[in-house]
């Protein structure tokens, strides 16, 4: 097992518009403890950690509703015992609830909000969380409420900055807009799942959070482990085991998206890039996805140390344009309304345009999703 720093890994990026240093991939935290029927017993936990530390990471993820408060009372125990908590930076959600038949007790409302920090840092034994988490847009509290309490959050030096998981475009640009009306805290990073397997945030998100200041933080990145090669097709089925094949079994939403053509035609593509580059699979694609426009930081999960190892070499190499073209071509998402306007050159060269070329468009304007 490789030991010392991996250069890459320190080349830190400010998460979007503030002051806060993180490594281009953060450990994901979500299979730290086994009450979740998979994941890790906390010795492995903490060899992980240990590994990421060692190498030069210091973002780490976690929530309050994984393996039901495990993951954060495993980090706060190794952190309790090696030191480094300041080094490091710790994000941690809310929003799940913890106590079935309160509807208070989750939620984002502002009596949840204090109800879950308070037990995020005894379990984290810290008395601070650098990066705070809406875990999922619930539907129901005032954007408002939500982003003030926040705000009070961070002026009494209970949380350093803001982050929204899971929530749609139009809900973190009002978040964001009224934030900067009122003088209240910013949001600095958005996190959802972004992968070469779903690239749906391409159409709203990744705009939003280019133009309004916010770092894209994706999860899931390695579609659960699918675009590692580990699983192939037989009949409907995917065939290897695994966390991701636990998941396809469990929820038949996941399954029906990946049991279409399009995904395994991909991981040929995947596979085949990753053959011409002589890197494996998993580092292909956590490289194209992290240095996606608007990308801040890439959260690796992992199983093993030899997993982490080689996710953790996932930026040691730069993937030739060509190959990233090929990869983009073979994820691109279908064209939908209204976005087909925006990409077809009869509206932008001709009727916006009057067919003279205009050129430097800023990245936000379109998106991404135009191919190169
Ligand atoms: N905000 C949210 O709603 C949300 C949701 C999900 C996740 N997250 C965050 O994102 C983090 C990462 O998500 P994820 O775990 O789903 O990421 P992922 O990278 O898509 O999947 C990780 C899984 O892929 C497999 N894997 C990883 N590296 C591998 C390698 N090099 N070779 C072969 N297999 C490999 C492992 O599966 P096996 O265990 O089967 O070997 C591992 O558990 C989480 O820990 C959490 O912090 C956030």
């Amino acid at each position: 097992m490789s030991v010392g720093p991996i250069e890459s890994l320190s080349r830190y990026h400010l998460l979007g518009q503030s002051g806060l240093r993180v490594s281009p991939l953060a450990l994901g935290t979500m299979s730290f403890g086994t009450d979740f029927g998979w994941g890790m017993p906390e010795e492995r936990a903490h060899s992980l950690l240990a590994r990421y530390l060692e190498a030069g990471g210091n973002f780490i993820d976690t929530a309050d509703g994984y393996t039901a408060g495990s993951s954060e009372r495993i980090i706060g125990d190794y952190f309790a015992r090696q030191g480094g908590r300041e080094r490091s930076v710790i994000a941690t959600k809310f929003t799940a609830n913890a106590s079935p038949g309160d509807p208070n007790a989750g939620g984002n409302g502002r009596k949840n909000i204090y109800r879950a920090l308070e037990a995020s840092l005894r379990r984290l034994k810290t008395d601070y969380v650098d990066l705070y988490w809406v875990h999922l847009w619930d539907g129901l509290t005032p954007v408002e409420e939500v982003m003030q309490t926040l705000t009070t959050l961070v002026r009494e030096g209970k949380v350093r900055y803001l982050g929204l998981s899971d929530v749609p475009a139009w809900y973190f640009a009002r978040a964001q807009t009224l934030a900067e009306r009122h003088g209240w805290e910013r949001v600095v990073a958005l996190q959802l799942e972004y992968s070469l397997a779903e690239r749906n945030i391409e159409r709203e998100h990744i705009p939003a959070a280019l133009s309004m200041g916010a770092a894209i933080t994706p999860w899931s990145p390695l579609a659960g482990g699918l675009l590692t090669g580990k699983y192939t097709r037989q009949g409907n089925q995917p065939k290897g085991e695994g966390r991701a094949h636990a998941l396809l079994q469990a929820v038949p939403l996941v399954a029906e998206k990946f049991l279409k053509d399009r995904p395994w035609a991909l991981l040929d593509e995947v596979l085949a890039v990753a053959r011409e580059v002589g890197r494996t699979p998993a580092q292909v694609a956590l490289n194209w996805v992290a240095t996606r426009p608007g990308v801040g930081s890439t959260l690796v999960g992992a199983s093993s140390l030899t997993q982490l190892e080689d996710n953790l070499h996932a930026l040691d190499f730069t993937l030739p344009a060509e190959l990233s073209a090929r990869l983009e071509k073979a994820s691109r998402p279908e064209l939908l309304h209204p976005y087909v306007f925006f990409e077809s050159p009869f509206f932008t060269r001709g009727m916006v345009a009057g067919n003279t070329h205009v050129t430097a468009e800023p990245a936000w304007f379109r998106g991404p999703l135009q191919a190169p």
